[in-house]
């Protein structure tokens, strides 16, 4: 190590597994001396960890590797790229940017301060092998974003190989982590003054199946964790619609900490594509599962995620999604355009491709109808108390606005007379006005 701290810059694309990722790189970084900057002019080391999960995605990687090669020319700096691209491209990352100093992949955090030194002497190092290295979880402490949520990510990779997701090639097989490495790491996050956590996984209602021990579930870890004293809040990403059980329906509804809220991506309301899909469910399994959590779950939010365009999808097929919106009561969706992925077996299946101008006129269509049934379902609570943990309170037109999440996880805004230490605490709030995205009200 020089005499000076040297300094990373990491930009983070994708989802949350994605962000969680980045964080322990950060920890990991700092047990060999380098600190995070947010100015990518002072870094030493540039990190960009990237999503494959659309070709856009994966194009902005790219795009920002070409940038900061720029940069090399007249800076001695270190470039590397991890995460989703740099799983699938590995040595082709090299012949597209042969500036790149380091690919290491999805499952090689752990390896950094080895590869880091390499970089040292080596050009063009790589490690992209998918044996799991046996991390010491106790070695470094996440670098976490600053607020009131922590993210601990409890299931690696996917099992499910729907046929148009690059996931299980990019992240691996399902690999559940030990409840005790998770429960001792909800402790420490509450320790440092986090007051929420997210559990995260692709199917993280199948947490423990892995295990093939009869009793490790998500339900279980949900009850485990809610013992822990200080702890206000828990929410879990992404359940797949078959793994959620009558347990964890029942769970959510009795543990007062646990978010009602379920992010169940349904990809298509019509049964013959969910089949060319491979996703394990039919039009009406999905809406039973949802019609099952509404009955138990007062109050509950139901989110999905839609792909429009999908090769072969009909117009009578898309109008499937559009119709389970108003069927199942989903309260808001993500939606994406098909984008057909390397090694996925839907990309083989050209003939039956959707044109572009038709997939983004659906996607028009689809994110119209999301958002309408967005305000419908924050209108609902017009009249009624939602208990909110508090974000953060600014000042608007001279009047103090508290920011939070209710319980049913929608983002709620709050007139009401407070200062900064409410941040981190549990208020009611009298929901006076449902808008888009949001609902708002006032503290009682
Ligand atoms: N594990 C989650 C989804 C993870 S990927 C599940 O099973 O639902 C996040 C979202 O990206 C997916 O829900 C899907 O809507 C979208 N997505 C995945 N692959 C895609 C592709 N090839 N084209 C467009 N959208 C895609
Ligand atoms: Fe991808 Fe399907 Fe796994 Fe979700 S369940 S990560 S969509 S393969
Ligand atoms: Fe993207 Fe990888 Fe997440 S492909 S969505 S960053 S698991």
């Amino acid at each position: 190590m020089g005499n000076r701290q040297k300094l990373v810059y990491i930009e983070t694309l994708g989802c949350q597994m994605n962000k969680s990722d980045s964080e322990r790189i950060l920890g990991i970084l700092s047990s060999i001396g380098y600190d995070e900057t947010e100015e990518l002019r002072d870094a030493d080391l540039l990190i960009v960890n990237t999503c494959n999960i659309r070709q856009l995605s994966a194009d902005k990687a790219y795009s920002r590797l070409g940038r900061w090669g720029q940069m090399k020319e007249h800076r001695d700096i270190k470039i590397a790229i991890c995460g989703c691209v740099a799983q699938q491209d590995a040595e082709k990352v090299f012949k597209r940017a042969p500036y790149v100093d380091l690919v290491f992949g999805t499952h090689n955090i752990y390896e950094l301060p080895n590869l880091i030194k390499r970089t040292e002497t080596e050009t063009n190092v790589c490690s992209i092998h998918k044996k799991q290295f046996e991390a010491d979880e106790t070695a470094f402490t996440p670098v976490r974003k600053e607020g009131l949520n922590a993210w601990i990510p409890i299931i690696e990779g996917c099992d499910y190989f729907c046929t148009y997701c690059v996931v299980p090639y990019v992240r691996g097989r399902q690999r559940s982590r030990k409840i005790e490495d998770i429960i001792q790491e909800a402790k420490n996050v509450v320790k440092q003054g986090y007051k929420e956590i997210t559990l995260l996984g692709q199917t993280v209602d199948s947490y423990g199946r892995d295990f093939n021990d009869g009793k490790t579930t998500l339900a279980l870890l949900l009850r485990e964790l809610a013992k822990i004293e200080e702890l206000l809040r828990i929410r879990f990403v992404t359940s797949y619609p078959t793994d959620i059980t009558d347990e964890l329906i029942e769970t959510v509804r009795d543990l007062d900490k646990v978010y009602k809220y379920f992010h169940i991506p349904m990809q298509s309301g019509s049964t013959e594509v969910l089949n060319r899909m491979k996703r394990r469910y039919t039009r009406e399994e999905y809406l039973n599962i949802c019609n099952k959590i509404r009955s138990q779950v007062p109050n509950v939010t139901i989110t999905s995620d839609f792909i429009v365009g999908f090769p072969g999808e009909t117009e009578e097929q898309f109008q499937e999604s559009m119709t389970i919106i108003d069927e199942a009561q989903l309260d808001y969706s993500n939606t994406a355009s098909y984008s057909p992925r390397k090694q996925t077996p839907a990309a083989t299946w050209k003939a039956d491709y959707i044109d572009h101008p038709t997939k983004k006129r659906r996607l028009q269509i689809i994110n119209a109808k999301v958002k309408d049934y967005s305000l419908h379902s924050n209108k609902k609570y017009e009249g009624k108390i939602l208990e909110t943990i508090v974000e953060g309170i600014k000042i608007e037109n001279g009047e103090t606005i508290l920011t939070g999440r209710s319980i049913n996880e929608k983002i709620v805004h709050a007139k009401g007379d407070f200062d900064e230490s409410v941040i981190g605490t549990l208020v009611q709030v009298k929901i006076t006005e449902g808008s888009h995205w949001c609902v708002k009200g006032e503290v009682v």
